[in-house]
């Protein structure tokens, strides 16, 4: 494994008086998809958000070797993490191209830009055929797939994935899929996290398991398919 991305260490959460995460440890390779699986409410999305700045965190996270924790949103994003929140984000009253060029941003690192609209038109065909639609009247698939795709306009070298095929019929799902593997080849970093352990096992190179606000597995794929105990007592419902 290449050098790491993003390194997570001793990392707690809060809301208010509501302590969530209680030391997470864990790291993200350049170039590698790792899964952040667990049942809900365990405290997944929070990791995220605590990553992002979004709640108050305390502990270390660093970003190619730089602390980051307790900067702002915005930097944060600026550095080149990208975020798909769990809950759709378009803007309804512009079109799917209008919603796709504005989450267009340079990023510095990158000789030219990674991604062309015509590159998430190719992935998701059913976006072209919409692409002058107000992006409010789209299904929630057709949603999902513009939040993917506009976070990737925006060039990031790390996205963080908050369980992408949530409530998605298969169709999409799959599809859901080719765009992780089209990351994994072009040589973006992602933090998935996921309900549906196939598509974990099947993308991923690394797998955590979260349970109550700590990391209870960290292994490759194999290895937690191997591991029924972890399954049952984490993941299985
Ligand atoms: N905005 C919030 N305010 C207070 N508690 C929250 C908030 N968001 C999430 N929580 C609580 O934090 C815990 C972890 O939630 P979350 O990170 O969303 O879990 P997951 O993404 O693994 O399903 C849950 O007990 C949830 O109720
Ligand atoms: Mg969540």
């Amino acid at each position: 494994m290449g050098k790491r991305m993003l390194e997570v260490t001793g990392l707690h959460a809060y809301y208010g008086k509501s302590h969530i995460l209680h030391g997470v440890d864990a790291h993200i390779g350049e170039g590698e998809i790792v899964a952040l699986l667990g049942r809900n409410g365990v405290g997944r999305s929070t990791m995220a958000k605590a990553i992002l700045g979004m709640v108050k965190a305390e502990g270390s996270v660093k970003f190619r070797g730089e602390e980051i924790l307790g900067r702002r949103t915005f930097e944060i994003a600026h550095l080149g993490i990208g975020y798909v929140p769990e809950n759709r984000d378009i803007f309804p009253t512009l079109t799917v191209r209008q919603n796709l060029l504005l989450g267009e941003k340079r990023n510095p690192r990158q000789p030219k830009p990674r991604w062309s609209v015509e590159d998430m038109f190719n992935m998701f065909p059913r976006l072209r055929e919409r692409e002058n639609t107000a992006a409010g009247v789209l299904s929630g698939g057709e949603q999902q797939m513009l939040t993917l795709c506009r976070t990737l306009m925006g060039d990031p070298d790390l996205v963080l994935i908050d369980e992408p095929t949530e409530g998605l019929a298969p169709m999409i799902v799959a599809l859901v899929g080719d765009y992780l593997k089209t990351l994994k080849e072009r040589g973006v970093s992602v933090l998935l996290i996921e309900q549906k352990l196939a598509i974990a096992l099947d993308i991923s190179q690394r797998v955590y398991v979260m349970g109550h606000g700590h990391i209870v597995f960290e292994g490759t794929p194999g290895e937690l398919k191997a591991n029924s105990q972890i399954r049952k007592e984490w993941l299985e419902v």
